[in-house]
């Protein structure tokens, strides 16, 4: 047990973790039949993120919107450059199939993220907000398009993209 500060930095992981789960456990009851199970995980989900977010401001970990955009920033650019080639290299040498394609489009989504975000702080530094009408999503692999997207993905070919 640390104190308070450790956690709540490891109660906001939990938190965030749980949130993801439950949603992708939501999805799997729907797909088996379950649709008002998946309303409990939903509801769970969406209770898992107020917590996560009551810690993660209560830890001091939203800043300026300048700071937190150089701080998602800096997180895109540690996971391509670092932690994506580092875990993509150990899946490939052990011939861990699904989870090489897991990271390698994950590396090369978090690249565009970096990027995207780098193009932010020159605006936001600036006083203005982001010149852009929306985003699009790939479904399959997270790709992230401004305002419009190609009829298929450069990163993984899927053709299905969610609005954002
Ligand atoms: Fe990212
Ligand atoms: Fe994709």
């Amino acid at each position: 047990m640390g104190d308070t500060k450790e956690n709540l930095a490891s109660a906001f992981a939990g938190e965030s973790q749980a949130n993801r789960r439950y949603l992708a456990f939501a999805k799997k009851a729907v797909e088996d039949g379950f649709p008002n199970l998946a309303k409990l995980f939903k509801a769970a989900a969406a209770a898992e993120t107020i917590h996560a977010h009551n810690h993660l401001r209560v830890m001091g970990g939203i800043g300026s919107t300048t700071e937190n955009v150089q701080e998602a920033f800096d997180g895109e650019t540690f996971e391509f450059q670092q932690m994506y080639p580092e875990f993509l290299a150990v899946a490939k040498e052990a011939g861990e199939a699904q989870a090489t394609w897991s990271f390698d489009v994950a590396l090369q989504v978090e690249k565009v993220h970096a990027g995207l975000y780098e193009g932010a702080l020159a605006s936001i530094n600036s006083g203005k907000d982001l010149e852009v009408e929306k985003f699009y999503v790939c479904k399959v692999c997270g790709n992230t398009f401004e305002n419009e997207h190609p009829d298929e993905c450069p990163i993984c070919y899927a053709t299905e993209f969610k609005e954002v």
